[in-house]
């Protein structure tokens, strides 16, 4: 999988536009992508990270890293994920880098995701749902969403995401209504965010082969 994932990462490199600021995610393939966007650093403005990970790969690199609050708006955002269904809704959080991510998804004029085959799936759920959670309320959470959903929440031990959080992953879950499921669980006091992507799904999946395959 891992070639897959180089080729997703070097083709979205096709979608980065002289001047731009380029949004980048988290993750072995956004590393991938990261490597690409080295190669053409003196044509883009810069990048606005997800994460310190992606942050000190970027300025390995000498791509100079901005605050999101400083740019307004950007046109694009890469990243990959862990699950993506046939309308391109994912799961996202497997590195617990999930809220920045949707933040900047969010902000972004485009959402390009890169993904290796095996991340495609017909309906979402199979992988672990992560939701990152105030530290005091993780209990709390965690018997809502036991009590709402019927999945079965783990807490991730040993995790602190980049704000300081913790991350609950949600097992056996079968996800038939994605957008219902994203609000209901941002619902739960104590809830930063949910690594399902489905209010806003991306925009174009890139899936890595030979040749890789992108999804409009
Ligand atoms: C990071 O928190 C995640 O959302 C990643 O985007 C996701 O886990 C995909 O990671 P890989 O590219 O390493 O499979």
């Amino acid at each position: 999988m891992t070639e897959a994932k180089r080729l997703a990462g070097e083709k979205a490199i096709e979608f980065v536009e002289d001047g731009m600021i380029v949004g980048v995610g988290t993750g072995s393939t956004v590393a991938f992508f990261i490597d690409a966007l080295a190669r053409i650093r003196d044509r883009i403005a810069g990048a606005v990270s997800s994460s310190e990970q992606s942050t000190a790969r970027l300025k390995q690199h000498g791509i100079e890293v901005l605050e999101l609050n400083d740019t307004g708006p950007l046109p694009l955002y890469v990243d990959g994920a862990d699950e993506c269904d046939p309308h391109k809704r994912l799961i996202k959080g497997g590195g617990a880098a999930l809220t920045r991510e949707k933040i900047i998804a969010e902000a972004s004029a485009r959402f390009v995701c890169i993904i290796d085959p095996a991340k495609r799936v017909d309906v979402l759920g199979r992988f672990p749902l992560p939701i990152e959670v105030i530290p005091m309320a993780r209990s709390l959470v965690a018997r809502e969403i036991l009590a709402k959903t019927g999945g079965q929440p783990v807490w991730r031990e040993g995790v602190v995401t980049d704000n300081g959080n913790a991350v609950l992953d949600i097992h056996h879950l079968r996800i038939v209504d994605p957008v219902g499921l994203e609000r209901e669980l941002n619902q739960i006091p104590g809830v930063v965010s949910v690594g399902l992507f489905a209010r806003r799904p991306a925009d174009v999946v890139i899936v890595g082969g030979e040749p890789p395959q992108v999804i409009a």
